[in-house]
């Protein structure tokens, strides 16, 4: 009898049955939001501000967004998790964390990193540093990891408060292998700034949504498109677009 076919979920992430249920029920939870006529209008209403008014974001936006995942999509997620295993990255910083949905999978890629480098009799240490400002969603994040386990929570350091503050103090990593900025628009490059000089040779950056919002990210896009500033870059045609940078300063500058 033909084996049954896998999902799409286990053929790309390596996870326990038990991590790859909670990914599908929150993953389903996070898709129902955003496809609802409420969450499609308060995005609309984000381009007619910032087209008549300028207003990148507000107050009121932190207000609406408390209570949403707005977590990276399943494919996003899982082509980030084999980015991260084939590279074999071992400090990964998250800008933008909401409910945890998006660290399960780059906590994955980190634990199997440490365990291969184990495996070869090398002593490392790694971790998926998470930021998130809003303390509810950060409670919510850590009720997830828990429910993932040890294979998840035991890599993950979560920062609460603006990230701004809280890339800036003590313990961060020396070298930087894998930023992934999910975070409101303003905030890309600013964080991007504070990571790149830990950034290793190699290291990948990927910004969400960058065809969906392009406006919202001119400054960004600028940024890592001047060769001054050392980046090799290419929009990966994921639905909203996803903005892949590799920091590979002085070569081809
Ligand atoms: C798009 S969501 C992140 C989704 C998450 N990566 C996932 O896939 O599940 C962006 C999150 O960034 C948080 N955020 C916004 N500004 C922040 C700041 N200055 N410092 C820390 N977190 C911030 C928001 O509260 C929101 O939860």
């Amino acid at each position: 009898m033909a084996s049954p076919t896998p999902s799409a979920s286990s053929s790309a992430v390596s996870a326990s049955p038990r991590v790859h249920a909670l990914l599908a029920r929150l993953h389903a939870a996070s898709t129902a939001q955003e496809k609802s006529l409420s969450q499609s209008w308060f995005y609309l209403k984000r381009l007619i501000a910032f087209y008549l008014f300028s207003s990148t974001w507000a107050a009121a936006a932190d207000d609406h967004m408390r209570d949403k995942f707005v977590a990276l999509e399943e494919d996003k997620c899982q082509f980030m998790y084999l980015i991260a295993r084939n590279s074999g990255a071992l400090n990964i910083v998250e800008a933008g964390t909401s409910f945890g949905v998006s660290t399960i999978y780059l906590a994955l890629a980190v634990g199997q990193n440490i365990a291969d480098q184990k495996a070869l009799g090398k002593t490392v240490a790694g971790r998926v540093i998470a930021t998130e400002k809003e303390p509810t969603k950060a409670a919510r994040a850590r009720e997830h990891w828990t429910e993932a386990g040890d294979e998840v929570a035991g890599v993950i350091e979560l920062r609460e408060g603006d990230l701004l503050e809280t890339l800036k103090m003590e313990g961060m990593p020396e070298q930087v292998d894998f930023l992934l900025l999910d975070i409101w628009t303003p905030m890309a490059l600013p964080t991007l700034k504070i990571i790149q000089p830990r950034l290793r040779k190699g290291a990948v950056v990927f910004a969400d949504n960058t065809t969906m919002v392009r406006p919202l990210y001119k400054e960004y896009l600028d940024y890592i498109h001047d060769p001054a500033n050392g980046f090799k870059t290419t929009e990966v045609p994921y639905s909203g677009g996803l903005q892949m940078s590799v920091y590979l300063p002085r070569e081809g500058n």
